[in-house]
């Protein structure tokens, strides 16, 4: 019986590396947290070329969260005021929040069960009113990014990729984040990267990163202190608005140890990942959906949808998962959750009509994997699934 063992913690993090607190610890000495203090080479401007490099991307901007980088994304590609932002319907409430917070409206994109925008939906919203597409992966699941990219191309709209949960995911040849105009990932906590807060923005566009370095806070004549961009922020000084987005020295640091870590967390997450996913598949209750041809996937999550269920069993479902000690989370049927878009009351007018990401999000199941699992405590979960979901559909 599964509930005899203890259940797996699925929610604390990693330590962070050693290695890091001597760094810290001089930092805690000289006081020296703000980034524009030191001359040159403060631990957010590092980390800022390292993640650049990391992606192969021309430019970084570390800010106070992904959510940050969202907002002043939007804001540095200059959009008239109510300017119409085509997002998925099937994203953390953060992202509508960032397209209101800048002052514009968002749009919602069907997704299908696979998790991934439909694409069919997104060629008919995407009209002359659209100002820009911003794409979340949400849960590191890829949309077609080529098929996305061509139709924002064609209708000359840029695209801001969301990735605070797909730093390492790969389509072909290319790291997500990298595909769009300016790509945004996350540190908060549950991501794969940990620093408690934090984001950063990438993009090789030198002008939208100045305009960006401004409004996140560079204030006077500290943007002097982004390499190579003295020339593109010079003329947006006193132009701009300063939202003072700016990351600080320690959490750079946190970031910095991190990143040596990210290929074995890709590596083992999506190990982890399929281990629970081809288990859950050998079950007629379960769909784990397949990535796209393209995409190799670096979760550190798993998202299943429920076969055959009425709303009621859903729910036994979702209790039995939890008295199991594997307790699963159904979007739409946990109440208030913040993935579902009826739950953005923020954003005005009616609540669209988007059922299928409707349908999609009363079945879907979510379920945190970190890296850092062992094969004996995946096993533990899929199995508290499995008998979670035969408990409920095979009772008489
Ligand atoms: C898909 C997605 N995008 C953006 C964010 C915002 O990230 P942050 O918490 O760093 O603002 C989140 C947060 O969990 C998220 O899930």
């Amino acid at each position: 019986m599964t509930h005899d063992r203890n259940p797996p913690n699925v929610y604390d993090a990693e330590a962070i590396p050693a290695k890091v607190r001597s760094e810290i610890e001089l930092l805690l000495q000289s006081g020296d947290l703000f980034r524009y203090t030191r001359k040159s080479d403060a631990p957010v401007t590092l980390l800022e070329q390292e993640f650049a490099d990391m992606l192969g991307c021309k430019f970084a901007l570390a800010v106070s969260s992904c959510s940050a980088a969202l907002f002043l994304s939007l804001k540095a590609l200059d959009l008239p005021a109510k300017a119409k932002i085509l997002i998925p319907a099937f994203t953390f409430a953060a992202v509508p929040s960032a397209v209101v917070h800048a002052d514009c409206e968002p749009v919602l994109v069907e997704v299908a069960s696979n998790f991934r925008v439909d694409i069919d939906d997104f060629k008919k919203k995407l009209t002359s009113e659209i100002s820009a597409v911003l794409i979340s992966h949400m849960r590191g699941h890829t949309s077609d990014m080529d098929q996305i990219m061509t139709l924002a191309n064609a209708a000359g709209v840029p695209v801001i990729e969301d990735a605070a949960h797909s730093l390492g995911t790969q389509w072909g040849d290319q790291n997500i984040g990298t595909i769009g105009k300016i790509g945004c990932f996350s540190f908060q906590s549950y991501k794969l990267i940990n620093a408690g807060e934090g984001g950063i923005m990438v993009t090789d566009d030198a002008e939208l990163i100045a305009r960006a370095i401004i409004m996140s806070g560079a204030y006077e004549e500290t943007w002097k202190k982004h390499p190579k961009l003295q020339q593109a922020c010079a003329k947006w000084q006193n132009k701009l608005p300063l939202y003072n987005l700016r990351m600080q020295n320690l959490s750079a640091v946190v970031v910095k140890a991190q990143l040596g870590e990210v290929p074995r967390r890709v590596a083992d997450g999506r190990r982890n990942h399929d281990h629970v996913a081809a288990q859950l598949n050998t079950s007629p209750w379960f769909e784990v959906p397949a990535p796209l041809a393209k995409e190799l996937r670096a979760p550190d999550s798993i998202q299943f949808n429920l076969i055959g269920f009425n709303d009621e069993q859903a729910r036994e479902f979702e209790i039995k998962s939890k008295e199991n000690g594997a307790p699963v989370q159904i979007f739409g049927l946990t109440e208030g959750n913040a993935r579902a878009f009826w739950n953005w009351q923020f954003i005005e007018g009616e609540t669209p009509d988007l059922p299928k990401t409707r349908n999609m999000l009363m079945r879907a199941c979510d379920m945190r994997l970190p890296a850092r699992l062992k094969e004996t405590e995946l096993d533990f979960i899929a199995s508290a699934i499995k008998n979670a979901a035969t408990f409920v559909m095979e009772k008489s």
